[in-house]
């Protein structure tokens, strides 16, 4: 192989997290035959799924395939039809707000739109959850937020307003705001969508950067294949109401399932395949 432009792109290779995959499969979430329609839309069809400790679970699916729902379903922001959603051996499903309330803590979620506060400085967005959910000091709440920037890189950005960043950086933000309660399990909700390729690989780095520091549990939804190879350990394709396909990411490479190879063909996902 000579040294050219067309280096392998490292992007596409599969994290090696060998000694993750080796310990005991300990389940943090798990979806027992969730059903949940909105109007006469079925969106989710019998899903079952299972989230285990210490992984970073990819869920791919087109638009509109319930990616986001699954998410909501997970943090008990909705509740299924039918079926059982299960957080650390606890059955949420039936659970009431104020239990809700308590289970929601174990989550930071960096949502699909970024949703940061317009209106405040970067301190202000990222303190928001511990004024909210945490009873600390002034200074208490001013070393969280300046840790928490320091992990996604940020640091010194505490007095800039939202209108002041870039796409990436308030990604980070809105990241180092879904991390503040130091949650056991992260969700992101298309991380990288909108970012340009080199920011997005920034933001890749910094769950998987995330993942060894601060010792969580992972959710990202995506459908960009690039992000979905360089930070999962798995895939669960989710597809007419039904996590079509789980594996790990080399088996996804190599599944014959139609649809999956589909959606990866249509995702230019060449360059997923293995560098030789
Ligand atoms: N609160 C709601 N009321 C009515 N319909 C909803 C609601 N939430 C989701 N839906 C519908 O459920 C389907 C799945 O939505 P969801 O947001 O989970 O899709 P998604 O897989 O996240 O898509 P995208 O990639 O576009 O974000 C969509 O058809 C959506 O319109
Ligand atoms: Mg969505």
């Amino acid at each position: 192989m000579t040294e050219t432009t067309t280096a392998p792109d490292r992007r596409a290779e599969p994290r090696e997290t060998p000694d993750r995959r080796r310990h005991a499969r300990d389940l943090f979430v798990e979806f027992r035959d969730v059903n949940k329609a909105y109007g006469n839309k079925q969106v989710l069809r019998g899903a079952d799924l299972k989230v285990y400790r210490g992984e970073v679970l990819v869920i791919l699916g087109g638009s509109g395939s319930g990616k986001s729902v699954t998410l909501r379903h997970m943090l008990g922001l909705e509740a299924p039809d039918s079926g059982r959603v299960i957080v650390e051996d606890e059955d949420i499903t039936d659970h009431p707000e104020e239990e809700l309330y308590r289970v929601r803590k174990k989550f930071g979620m960096l949502f699909q739109s970024g949703a940061l506060f317009d209106s405040m400085n970067v301190f202000e967005n990222v303190a928001f959850p511990l004024r909210e959910h945490a009873e600390m000091s002034e200074e208490e709440i001013a070393r969280a937020v300046k840790e928490k920037l320091g992990l996604v890189n940020l640091p010194n950005t505490e007095n800039l307003m939202p209108v002041d960043l870039s796409g990436g950086m308030r990604k980070r933000v809105g990241l180092a705001r879904s991390i503040v309660l130091d949650p056991k399990m992260i969700l992101y909700d298309e991380p990288t969508t909108g970012l340009d390729p080199i920011t997005s690989q920034k933001i890749n780095e910094l769950i998987i950067d995330l993942q060894s520091k601060l010792n969580v549990t992972s959710v990202v939804v995506t459908h960009d294949i690039q992000s979905a190879f360089s930070v999962g350990d798995r895939i669960a394709f989710l597809n007419k109401g039904v996590f079509e396909w789980i594996g790990s990411m080399e088996q996804a490479r190599d599944a014959d399932h139609p649809v999956l190879r589909e959606f990866f063909k249509a995702s230019a996902v060449t360059a997923a395949q293995p560098t030789r």
